[in-house]
């Protein structure tokens, strides 16, 4: 099955309609996953190979307005329409041959209604992008809740995750807030790949981004996934353990059971990374401001404080701590950003 059989399956009769409105915006929240996503068991889909658990970041993320033109550039010139989407990112207009540029075009050559329709999209991160703060989640995220909106097709979240997944993995978890599960899912189509919302609310709950260098990623996350599933000799371990954090990780956001929460997040995160480590060529996405903060957060810890971390495709950190720790941690680490999921 191919992306465009899936999208033709989800909106029936409205596939390649022209929209109703003349303009939409959206916005969707990065999400930091919590038991991480990493591989796929279908590449063109992306389809995962485990269920995953995240925590969006409320306000943080992609605002994305979105308009549909007609092109002036010949129909019978296929090649050239698909880049002529005008997109703007943080300000900044794409040269048609960005990689951000194409990916965003190929993800819309889906829903154009006609070769000689152009989007015009202007796309704006209140985070640094590609540096493991998950901006392609709440890119894709808020561009498909844009769609929805300028085509009317008013599709429920369950569509709107699949669909989001069909630009980025991880975009499936940032249709809402709070605590997200993307089900892995077992059919070829995916139909049952999508994400859903946990019930349980945490307000204590706080993640400090720690960013320790806003450089672009040096290997995408989708490059580095294929290459640790293909030669890490950890990865069948990372596959076996992931349903087992999950389940832990589900009781104690229920029992709001920090240590346990703390422990199984910074233990997969890690898990994750030694997966890449054991890659071959490796990858390490960490640099040495991220260890030496590792080893002060071990260090706090030891001294009896409820501190613990995760790490995405990126050398970054994000902390996870409770709300009467806040000062503690402002002055331990002054450049941190502190976002309170549930506020
Ligand atoms: O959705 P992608 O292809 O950017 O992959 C995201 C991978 C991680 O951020 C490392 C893990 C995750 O579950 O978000």
């Amino acid at each position: 099955m191919h992306k465009n059989d899936v999208v033709k399956k989800i909106l029936g009769n409205r596939y390649r309609k022209m929209p109703k409105k003349q303009s939409a915006k959206a916005f969707a929240p990065a999400n930091i996953a919590l038991c991480k996503y990493w591989g796929k068991r279908n590449l063109e889909l992306n389809l995962p190979t485990t269920s995953s658990l995240s925590i969006s970041l409320g306000d943080k993320g992609t605002t994305t307005k979105i308009q549909l033109l007609v092109s002036d550039t010949p129909v019978s010139d296929t090649k050239s329409y698909i880049n002529h989407d005008q997109i703007t990112f943080n300000q900044r207009l794409l040269a048609s041959a960005d990689p951000v540029a194409q990916r965003m075009s190929q993800f819309l050559d889906l829903f154009r209604p006609q070769p000689n329709f152009v989007f015009k999209i202007e796309t704006r991160n209140n985070i640094p992008t590609s540096a493991g703060l998950a901006t392609s989640a709440s890119g894709f995220a808020a561009l498909v809740l844009a769609l929805d909106q300028l085509f009317d097709w008013q599709l429920g979240k369950k569509h709107l995750s699949i669909l989001a997944r069909l630009g980025s993995g991880s975009a499936a978890r940032s249709l809402w807030n709070g605590f997200v599960k993307w089900y892995r899912g077992s059919r070829k189509d995916g139909f049952d790949s999508f994400a859903e919302p946990l019930a349980d609310i945490w307000p204590e709950l706080r993640v400090g981004l720690l960013i320790l260098s806003d450089q672009e990623k040096m290997i995408s996350s989708g490059q580095a996934m294929q290459q640790t599933v293909q030669t890490s000799p950890f990865y069948d371990a990372f596959l076996k353990q992931s349903p087992k954090d999950i389940k832990i990780l589900e009781k104690a956001i229920a029992q709001k059971d920090f240590h346990t929460f703390g422990k199984v997040t910074e233990t997969n995160a890690l898990a994750m990374h030694a997966t890449m480590l054991t890659a071959w060529p490796p990858i390490c996405y960490a640099i040495p401001r991220t260890i030496e903060m590792m080893h002060c957060i071990w260090e706090e810890r030891k001294q009896g404080f409820a501190l613990y971390f995760t790490q995405d495709a990126g050398p970054n950190l994000k902390l996870l701590f409770l709300q009467p720790d806040a000062p503690i941690i402002k002055k331990l680490f002054p450049q941190i950003e502190i976002i309170a999921p549930f506020s």
